[in-house]
């Protein structure tokens, strides 16, 4: 695939590099009809009840200057929803507010590791973990997770892989990029082992708010003797649609958090106090269930849509029980995914990820998201089916 002709240089060049790639592809979409169903930002607008709050905090001029950690308003209030929701034993010591969830990955994986650690990481992944933890002198130790089992991670994988060189097990949950969850009694099970094995657990619940069906989020941390040994990542660039307000938070010992501390002040200071004042107007604001509610709903909708008509075009795809994406198996096209992803961009004025934006060996997989309307996804589906026609392999 890489010698492949069809397939220009810019992608060539970074094919062995899932974020490289996503960029790539994504500066490669400059077409006006291009339809984006490639990254995870929801497209829609910001609740208008946070909005109003921060606009009249700016009127009003009160935008404050935050400590490193984070406005305590925020922090007390971010500790407070994990009591509430996730039955985590936290107090506004135990979190920092970072810019964005990605500076919290960064943050922690500099805080957590020494050379030579090793981090089990399920497979596929979010790539954006690959920097973080390699910056930090860490090893990536891939868990595979299947098709069949709908991507949910298995307590017997997780044991097979562990070393004396393994530090932690990172759980995203609801998964980016395959919409899978970890089930509660898997959690359970996992938790034991981490005690067993002292190890830590990272778990990135950015994606928690958007389970669908009957399917639940639990929180690992939540299992008695996991609070001491879990870091939960979290934000409110998914829950809220705020990802251009960069708000993200990490939950952890007192300690570790103050470790975060001393990084993050000679980094970025603290994060924006504009966005901590609309986050803070977020996670307290009385219509913050109705309007995640109504995203759900929203995103359930576009689900059902793209799932029907993958189904009808004959594409397999994993059971998408959270998050924004469908893990959708292209390999009966007989075409490679990076390359299709360059064709579906080319031709269809599509942009999809492919597998391979998530792991090298993902080249018989998509990832695509639900974040346009249901007409736009509408709309792209039928073009996706008109390049596959053209270009399957007989
Ligand atoms: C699994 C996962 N974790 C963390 C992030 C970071 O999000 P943000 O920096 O917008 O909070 C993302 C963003 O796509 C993600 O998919």
């Amino acid at each position: 695939m890489i010698n492949n002709p069809n397939i220009p240089e810019e992608i060539r060049k970074v094919a062995h590099d899932g974020t490289a790639l996503r960029y790539a592809l994504m500066e490669m979409a400059t077409h006006p009809d291009v339809i984006a169903l490639g990254r995870g930002d929801p497209d829609l607008d910001t609740p208008s009840y946070i909005i109003e709050a921060t606009q009249e905090a700016i009127r009003q001029n009160k935008i404050p200057v935050s400590p490193v950690a984070g406005l305590p308003e925020l922090r007390s209030a971010v500790a407070d929803k994990l009591k509430r929701e996730n039955g985590l034993a936290v107090d506004s010591d135990n979190v920092i507010i970072t810019t964005g969830g990605q500076e919290g990955v960064f943050l922690l994986m500099q805080v957590l590791l020494n050379p030579g650690d090793e981090v089990l990481v399920p497979d596929p992944r979010y790539t954006s973990y690959d920097q973080a933890i390699e910056s930090a002198g860490g090893k990536m130790v891939m868990i595979p997770t299947d098709h069949e089992d709908a991507f949910n991670l298995r307590p017997e994988a997780v044991e097979e892989a562990i070393t004396d060189k393994t530090k932690a097990l990172l759980i995203v949950t609801p998964s980016n990029p395959t919409g899978g969850i970890v089930t509660r009694k898997r959690l359970e099970e996992i938790a034991q082992i981490a005690i067993k094995h002292n190890l830590i657990v990272i778990s990135d619940e950015i994606y928690e708010k958007f389970v669908y069906d009957d399917w639940e989020h639990f929180s690992i941390a939540s299992v008695p003797g996991m609070e001491s040994r879990t870091i939960t990542l979290n934000g409110f660039s998914k829950a809220y649609a705020m990802t251009g307000l960069r708000v993200g938070y990490v939950a952890a010992p007192k300690d570790f958090i103050n470790g975060m501390i001393k990084i993050k002040a000679v980094t970025s200071g603290s994060a924006a106090g504009v966005s901590q004042v609309a986050a803070l107007n977020a996670i307290t604001g009385a219509q913050q269930k109705e309007a995640i509610e109504g995203f759900r709903a929203i995103y359930a909708e576009r689900r059902q849509v793209m799932m029907d008509d993958l189904t009808a075009m004959g594409l397999d795809y994993s059971d998408p029980r959270g998050a924004f994406f469908l893990w959708t198996n292209s390999s009966s096209t007989g075409i490679h995914a990076t390359e299709l992803s360059y064709l579906l961009l080319k031709e269809g004025k599509i942009l999809i990820f492919p597998g391979t934006g998530f792991g090298e060996q993902w080249g018989g997989y998509l990832r695509i998201s639900i974040l346009q309307s249901t007409d736009k996804i509408r709309e792209a589906l039928q073009r996706m089916e008109t390049v596959v026609n053209n270009y399957r392999v007989r």
